[in-house]
């Protein structure tokens, strides 16, 4: 299993161009599964959860055809000129729980969908009862079978008015998808509002759907008898635009951050602001550098967008470690979403967890230490960490960071920082 290695303690200098981003881009490929008819997807992230994401779309009868556009950036094809199986096995739920999604636009193009059960995660439970409910007040029929949801509607799925007892984001895209093809009007209440759910949003309305409400909390969809193709560009990853505005934050130095935007992190931009980090928008992005010797304390808590991203939590954690004061960071979204910090611990970290809140004292500064990547967004924290200590930090377990990081050794030391990619071979 490949390594990770860095030597800390160099400040960030120069540019990182933003990829498309992984939880748009997930969905997106899922909403190839409604029409017949050609999907373009631009600005695809190179990334292992989407060529996973692939080999199950490929599994159900969709075509896909990956390649660099012209700009260099990767691009997909793809198209399901007829469902060849509406089932996603285990083997694949189980390495993705985003595979949930293809359970709405399965049922609503063809009447039915098998979809293992996520079953455990390293960040908590995460069930999938709101996605089901919504369905079931669309006219399906829910039934367990060996571990795999199935969930049926032979006559169609009809429009149905549905407020979500608690926000779901996959749950919301689910439903979403599924509206698109039912008879009549649904309206979704208490829906998330994450820009992601807004890019999927606007690209089946290029496909011919009938959406009002993108970007609230009410989505009301009229169904069509069938959607058409487009083409679509996958907006910025705004966890991979705040990761990387962390780690200047932290190391100090200046990067300008293209093919993004302020406006897709308003609640990270005021949280940075008051630590010390200065931000300028540029015609590309925007630079992010920091004021001071040190970076001051803060509070926050993760909520749903618009609020502080759970995503980022554990990279603002590491921030908080070597910050000026106590900070007190509370996850509210994920039970179990501190596997970080024992990590971080090792690092010489002051912080102590009492249920869902983290009491962080800051230090002047963390020390290298080998450490073991838990899930996605842990082993980023880790990495920012390694950038700022001292001496070398070895991450271990890293295929975690491919599932949502494209090339993120390449795009850190473009900007200086001493890292690099042990293969096991040579470790
Ligand atoms: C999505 C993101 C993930 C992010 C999370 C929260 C994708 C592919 N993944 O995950 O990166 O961390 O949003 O912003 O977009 N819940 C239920 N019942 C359900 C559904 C969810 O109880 O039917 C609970 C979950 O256990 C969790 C909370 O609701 O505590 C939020 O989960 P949800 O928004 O559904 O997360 P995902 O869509 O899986």
């Amino acid at each position: 299993m490949d390594k990770i290695r860095i030597i800390g303690g160099t400040p960030l200098y120069g540019q990182i161009k933003i990829s498309g981003a992984k939880n748009a881009a997930l969905p997106l490929i899922s909403a190839s599964l409604l029409t017949d008819a050609p999907l373009v997807l631009k600005n695809l992230p190179d990334l292992a959860d989407v060529r996973t994401f692939k080999s199950l779309l490929n599994h159900l009868g969709v075509d896909i055809v990956f390649k660099h556009d012209v700009d260099g950036d990767h691009a997909g094809a793809l198209r399901a000129h007829s469902i060849q199986s509406t089932e996603a096995p285990y083997d694949q739920v189980r390495k993705m729980r985003a595979s949930v999604l293809v359970l709405g636009p399965l049922v609503a193009r063809a009447g039915r969908a098998k979809v293992s059960l996520p079953g455990g995660c390293a960040i908590g439970s995460r069930p999938i009862d709101m996605h089901l409910k919504g369905l079931e007040h669309m006219g399906a029929d829910i039934s367990l079978e060996d571990g795999y949801v199935v969930v049926e509607a032979r006559n169609g799925l009809r429009g149905a008015d549905y407020t979500f007892p608690g926000i779901t984001v996959t749950g919301t895209e689910n439903l979403l998808m599924a509206a698109t093809l039912a008879k009549g009007t649904t309206r979704l209440m208490n829906a998330a509002r994450e820009p992601e759910i807004s890019d999927l949003a606007h690209c089946l309305v290029a496909m011919g759907a009938k959406i009002d409400g993108i970007g609230t909390s009410t989505l009301t969809i009229e169904g069509r008898d069938r959607l058409g193709g487009t083409t679509h560009s996958v907006l910025p990853d705004r966890i991979e635009t705040g990761t990387y505005t962390m780690a200047v934050a932290l190391t100090g130095g200046e990067v300008e951050l293209t093919e993004t935007s302020l406006d897709l992190i308003p609640s990270v931009v005021p949280a940075l602001e008051s630590m010390g980090v200065h931000f300028e928008k540029t015609n590309r992005g925007f630079k992010v550098k920091r004021q001071s010797d040190r970076l001051k304390a803060i509070d926050i808590e993760t909520e749903p967008y618009p609020g502080f991203p759970t995503d980022l939590q554990a990279q603002m954690t590491v921030l908080a470690t070597m910050a000026e004061g106590a900070s007190v960071i509370t996850e509210t979204i994920f039970e179990n979403r501190f596997m970080h910090v024992p990590e971080l611990m090792r690092m010489g970290a002051d912080i102590r967890v009492r249920g869902n809140t983290a009491f962080v004292r800051g230090i002047p500064r963390l020390k290298g230490a080998p450490v073991m990547a838990t899930d996605l967004r842990a082993s980023v924290s880790l990495v920012i960490a390694g950038l700022a200590a001292e001496d070398e930090t070895i991450i271990n377990r890293v295929y975690h960071l491919d599932r949502g990081y494209e090339h993120i050794e390449n795009k850190l030391s473009a900007c200086g920082a001493h890292i690099e990619r042990i293969h096991e071979s040579a470790a």
